[in-house]
């Protein structure tokens, strides 16, 4: 039975953002830099992070709270054992409507097939760049442009719908915009611009690294006409737009400059098992301990619908009126 829970600005539990591992095989500077994230940092070990029975009782809570899309994250969640088993177990749940997947796609020509057939309807791959040398400096020199090119066309070939999500930085990769886009549109992917953002602790983030919403319509619409469509969901993150010429989509994620928080329906859970209701929460309410010990699904469903009930997160709105401070949990743990 569905028993739906709004927050403390009447938003609702839609999307549950499901992080498997906080492992990555890249170390992209803006979210794993390598001075922190070496051969010394210890990450999660396996019995602290959450099993796949754990993970599909959660969804299954959550399903019952309203919550319809799932989005599989990590760190890189291709690099979790067996991840195919777990997406077959989320698919069959009642309720849940949308199963995608973030990745960096290094492994996906791999995994694509068995990743369908398990039941994933979406993919998302980052890609920051089409040149090899620019791709190859942004992410830690760890993969190629060709490699993650081949995951999206075998994503492409298996079924899957696939999106790209590139992250612009301002003098770092600006000039790749209208490379990619003129790329995808020819492929016809949808690709989504993300404004650079202030997430995690490490990054050294700086306003003056933001590449604005604006200014990639702007750079894209000089070269290639576009217009506005209307979004396809209450609270879409992307604002989506489409070429005159042959009607392709692009989006734009735009979270510093034109921020999205009265809508947002995300929770996320980190791969420990902890609970954030935004982004940029400081922590997050440790559910792992509450799924191992006695507790019935009752009592759980009464946890997860006060914490929701009590919500009052808008970091990013925040962030316009020049409000924020504090550390935040970082991206590696709860995958964007
Ligand atoms: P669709 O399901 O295809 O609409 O994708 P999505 O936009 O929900 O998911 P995706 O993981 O592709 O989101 C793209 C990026 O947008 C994320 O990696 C984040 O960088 C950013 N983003 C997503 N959700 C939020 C959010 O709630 N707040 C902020 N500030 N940024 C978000
Ligand atoms: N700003 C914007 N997007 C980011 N991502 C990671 N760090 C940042 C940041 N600082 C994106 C990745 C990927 C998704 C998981 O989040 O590129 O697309
Ligand atoms: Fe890069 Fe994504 Fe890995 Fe972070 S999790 S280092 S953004 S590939
Ligand atoms: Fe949601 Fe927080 Fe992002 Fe705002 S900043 S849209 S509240 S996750």
């Amino acid at each position: 039975m569905k028993n739906s829970v709004t927050d403390t600005l009447q938003r609702p539990l839609r999307d549950l953002r499901l992080s498997v591992t906080d492992r990555c095989n890249f170390r992209c500077r803006y979210c794993m830099p390598e001075e922190i994230f070496g051969p010394d940092y210890s990450f999660l070990s396996s019995d602290h992070i959450l099993s796949f029975d754990e993970m599909e009782r959660l969804t299954k809570l959550f399903a019952s709270l309203g919550v319809e899309k799932v989005r599989i994250t990590g760190g890189e969640p291709l690099l979790r054992k067996n991840l195919p088993g777990l997406i077959e177990r989320l698919a069959v749940i009642d309720g849940i409507k949308d199963i995608a997947i973030t990745t960096n796609g290094s492994l996906l020509k791999k995994q694509a097939g068995a990743l369908k057939q398990a039941g994933l309807h979406r993919v998302t791959v980052s890609l920051d760049s089409l040149d090899e040398e620019r791709f190859s400096s942004l992410n830690g020199n760890r993969s190629s442009v060709k490699r993650v090119l081949e995951g999206i066309e075998a994503a492409a070939d298996a079924g899957l719908q696939v999106k790209i999500n590139m992250v612009v930085q301002k003098g770092k990769n600006d000039q790749d915009i209208i490379p990619m886009a003129r790329y995808f549109k020819e492929k016809q992917h949808i690709l989504r611009f993300i404004e650079y953002m202030d997430v995690g602790n490490t990054n050294g983030w700086k306003m003056d690294e933001v590449y604005s919403k604006q200014e990639i319509l702007n750079r894209i619409g000089q070269v290639m006409p576009i217009e506005p469509l209307s979004p396809n969901y209450t609270g879409e993150v992307a604002t989506r737009y489409r070429y005159l010429d042959d009607g392709q989509e692009i989006g734009v994620i735009s979270s510093v400059t034109d921020s999205f928080c009265s809508a947002c329906s995300r929770a996320r859970v980190s791969a420990e098992g902890k609970l954030y209701t935004c982004l940029f929460a400081a922590d997050g309410f440790d559910l792992r301990n509450q799924l191992r010990s006695e507790k019935s699904d009752q009592e759980l469903l009464d946890i997860l619908s006060s914490l929701w009930n009590h919500r009052k997160d808008r970091y990013s709105d925040e962030r316009r009126e020049g409000k924020t401070s504090g550390s935040k949990v970082e991206m590696s743990h709860i995958g964007g």
